[in-house]
């Protein structure tokens, strides 16, 4: 692994390329003097000026209160309630994982593990990792972090990236980067693994969504509209959509994807078109239509991203969408139906549609399912792309709802013991075995495999603020308050209800402290929800009835 970096680094590194002007970019954002003023002072209407181009022009109906001090962690700042004391615990852990580069914060490290033998690549900043605590240091009034994060990684964006003897798109964002220390030249150098290092080589499709998102978080929360301004931002922004937006053979306008392309990063049977990624991918697109500047290089982009959303969402609504009535018409399909008047469209087979589905389908609710390609439809329930769904507006608000009432109906399932399993349910035996390709680490209720994740509390905080349903994210945050600090903030649970610590958990897992705080500080003040939930656009067309879409 150590050569693969080297050679990577020895023709990329960091140290030896000029840094093409962002020194003048890292210098303090302006908006330190912006942020002298207190938060109740300055409107969100007013955040949001020159971001609301249409799509983006998002008033949260929750705002109560402020910040009150910008040294002290949010949460403990409130006196209506006493902090948990598990607050004080993670803000510590969270800072104890801070990576810097010349001296200056870059990132947070995936786990500060020291009893784990094996590291690794936990010593590493991942993108996907470091959006939790990016969130937490904008909601504590911390911007600066996130601004070298955002400038450092568009850096590395910039690097050639070769596997073997393939040359990577000019777009990819890397999975995760280290910096390397030499104590005795006094050097740090970057380094990064754009899939070249990574177990399986998979490719991480999801950093550069997440890159996006997290830039228009930086910009509504802090107001600063220079940093997404800067030419440097604009051509990251349009690198990562060329990938995605490029015409090919494409039948669908979701995202064809290899397994291991997200947070579930080795195969789990997500190749195809993933929910995670469709909905990161829709909310990426959303984002970078507030952010990308009318000018002569965006105005093009803003067009072919219009035309997407409006295709994208037509058929995630249409097609991915399960619910009770959906499940009885595919359970009652025809299959080998010819020519545009198909109701069928993917010829998917009735008798694929697996036991478990009856079941769990409560008469109340609904859910995105996993994937939808010719003759193949993953049922299975996927936390992260439901949760983006609602806070990208993927989903309607009827859709929105149904999702949280599935959560509130299949609580024991999905939430158990520990919020929240990453997928449900989980495969097992011979199903394991081809699905996996007999994944150790992922074997039944484990992991990526059923397994539950803390980090994805905050998601799920976020889309209960969102719905107007904060209680459900209370009695989440209430089971996670009970076990996280004790079992020292693992990665992850095992087992049906997520009671016993992951086999191979790392522990003090960054994005489980950091998920912990940002939900916590979602809850005491949804205010925050602005900067990573979007409100539906209304001229987005609204779903029509299946049987009569082949007209349109
Ligand atoms: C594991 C997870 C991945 C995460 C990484 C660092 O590989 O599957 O989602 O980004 O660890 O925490």
């Amino acid at each position: 692994m150590d050569c693969g970096l080297r050679k990577v680094s020895s023709h990329c590194s960091i140290s030896e390329i000029d840094d093409y002007d962002l020194s003048k970019l890292l210098e303090k954002p302006k908006i330190n003097i912006e942020r002298q003023r207190s938060f109740d002072e300055r409107s969100l209407s007013e955040l949001s000026i020159g971001l609301a181009r249409g799509l983006d022009n998002y008033e949260p109906a929750y705002s109560f209160g402020g910040r009150s001090g910008l040294n002290t962690p949010a949460s403990s700042a409130r006196n209506s309630f006493e902090p948990h004391p598990m607050v004080a615990d993670a803000w510590e852990a969270l800072r104890r994982s801070l990576v810097f580069y010349r001296g200056q914060p870059v990132g947070t490290i995936a786990a500060y593990d020291h009893a784990s033998e094996e590291v690794l690549n936990y010593d590493q900043v991942f993108v996907r990792d470091f959006v939790p605590s990016a969130l937490a240091f904008l909601m504590n009034g911390e911007p600066d972090i996130v601004k070298n994060f955002l400038l450092r990684t568009l850096q590395l964006q910039g690097w050639e990236k070769r596997i073997d003897r393939f040359k990577l798109g000019e777009g990819a964002m890397p999975a995760s980067f280290k910096v390397l220390h030499d104590p005795v030249r006094k050097t740090d150098t970057l380094v990064a693994d754009f899939g070249e290092s990574a177990i399986g080589r998979v490719a991480p499709v999801d950093s550069g969504f997440w890159w996006i998102i997290l830039l228009r978080a930086y910009t509504k929360s802090t107001g600063d509209l220079t940093l997404a301004e800067t030419p440097e931002c604009q051509k990251g922004m349009r690198l990562i959509l060329n990938l995605c937006l490029s015409e090919g053979f494409d039948t669908f306008p979701t995202l064809l994807c290899a397994d291991g392309c997200s947070m579930i990063d080795r195969r789990m049977g997500v190749y195809g078109y993933p929910i995670e990624i469709q909905a990161l991918f829709f909310m990426a697109l959303r984002c970078a239509l507030a952010l990308m500047k009318h000018d002569a290089e965006g105005k093009e982009f803003v067009e072919r991203i219009v035309k997407r959303l409006h295709a994208l969402s037509y058929h995630m609504r249409s097609y991915f969408w399960l619910d009770f009535q959906q499940l009885n018409d595919i359970y009652r399909y025809k299959t080998e139906e010819y020519s545009h008047t198909a109701v069928n469209k993917f010829n998917v087979m009735p008798d694929s549609i697996p036991e478990w589905v009856f079941e769990f389908m409560p008469t109340r609710g609904g859910f995105f399912v996993g994937n939808v390609s010719p003759a193949r439809m993953d049922f299975r329930w996927f936390a992260l792309g439901n949760c983006i769904a609602i806070l990208s507006s993927l989903a309607t608000p009827e859709q929105a709802v149904a999702i949280m009432d599935l959560i509130e109906e299949r609580w024991e399932e999905l939430v158990g013991e520990m919020p929240l399993k990453i997928c449900y349910p989980a495969i097992e035996s011979h199903e394991w075995q081809i699905v996996t390709g007999c994944d150790p680490k992922n074997t039944r209720w484990s992991y990526h495999n059923g397994g539950s994740w803390p980090v994805l509390l905050w998601l799920l905080t976020a889309a209960c603020i969102k719905t107007g349903r904060p209680q459900i994210a209370r009695r989440a945050i209430d089971l996670a308050e009970s076990r996280l600090l004790k079992d020292g903030w693992p990665e992850y649970y095992d087992g049906k209800i997520g009671r016993y610590v992951g086999k191979q958990a790392r522990k003090y897992q960054t994005w489980s402290i950091a998920g912990y705080l940002v939900a916590k500080m979602m809850l005491e003040d949804p205010s925050h929800l602005g900067m990573i939930a979007l409100e539906e656009d209304k001229q987005m067309k609204p779903v029509i009835k299946r049987s009569s879409s082949w007209t349109c």
